[in-house]
């Protein structure tokens, strides 16, 4: 029977086949040997790309085997970058069909390491197909891997509280992830797992068409953007996705740890709003 560690690293070597690498390991080799030569890093392929330094598989039971990666680096690609913007938009009427077909074709999906990092749903998203406004997060956690539904956990309960403070219903807005299925230990996704997802969240956003799409917190920033900076410096200001203006905030989960940022994120939804057009709800009278 197979290991959880062993189901993980073949996971990632036929995840490296489908994408065209199929030499990038030695095996055999002593693990000591090899890390003398270069500094080895143990944590996980990925890290191994972006460093650019060998992978050691150490397992308990057997002696660590080196893995030398020679695939090229991951680089971060913008979604802009990644295809271009089509020309015409779907009608509003088709949009939802449009969805429906994306989710169709993802499938039960394999694409990628996390459909074997115990994944129970895969969460596509959820919301209105026309929504003026999306909101994209960073993958699911238990609860929505329980769901198959974006942000109904706790973080998902204070994004409600968000978007009805800007004078929405959620069912008004689009929601959806970086990745849709939830890496262990609710992990930020691996560059490779978001670069395999980002082609399904990419034609999500060119069939709704938002005017506004809200990055909750560094890890969508940065994917959708194609740029690893602070929040703070991207926060603020504008940027493109898609034909979209793009707003950074505070991801809900962060501002549930440090309640005190929620004012920043409120400046970050008044600027949303002002682009929208939108108010704030009138607070009831009491009787
Ligand atoms: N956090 C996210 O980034 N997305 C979810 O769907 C839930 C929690």
């Amino acid at each position: 029977m197979q290991g959880e560690a062993e189901t993980r690293v073949r996971a990632w070597v036929e995840y490296y086949r489908d994408i065209g690498v199929h030499d990038f390991y030695r095996r055999g080799e002593p693990a000591q040997q090899a890390a003398s030569e270069a500094e080895a890093v143990t944590a996980t392929p990925d890290a191994a790309v972006e460093s650019g330094r060998p992978f050691v598989n150490e397992t308990p039971s057997a002696p660590p085997i080196v893995e030398t990666i020679l695939v090229p680096p991951v680089k971060l690609i913008s979604f802009n970058e990644l295809a271009p913007v089509p020309q015409d938009a779907i009608p509003a009427a088709e949009r939802e069909a449009a969805l429906r077909a994306i989710q169709q074709e993802i499938g039960d999906c394999t694409r990628c390491p996390l459909a074997y990092a115990g994944r129970h749903k895969i969460v596509f998203g959820d919301g209105a197909a026309t929504a003026r406004l999306m909101f994209v997060g960073e993958g699911p956690g238990a609860d929505e891997d329980a769901q198959g539904i974006p942000f109904v956990g706790k973080a998902g309960q204070l994004l409600n509280n968000m978007i009805g403070a800007m004078g929405l219903a959620r069912a008004e807005v689009y929601i959806a992830n970086i990745v849709k299925c939830r890496p262990p230990g609710n992990r930020v996704p691996e560059p490779a797992e978001a670069n395999t997802c980002s082609q399904f969240l990419l034609r999500q956003i060119d069939v709704v068409r938002p005017e506004v799409v809200v990055a909750l917190g560094a890890t969508a920033a940065t994917y959708l953007l194609g740029v690893k900076q602070s929040l703070s410096s991207l926060r603020g200001r504008w940027h493109g996705c898609r034909g979209a203006k793009l707003a950074v905030t505070y991801h809900p989960a962060f501002l549930l740890r440090d309640p005190r940022q929620k004012a920043e994120a409120w400046k970050d939804l008044q600027m949303v709003m002002r682009e929208l057009g939108l108010t704030p709800p009138t607070p009831k009278k009491n009787a």
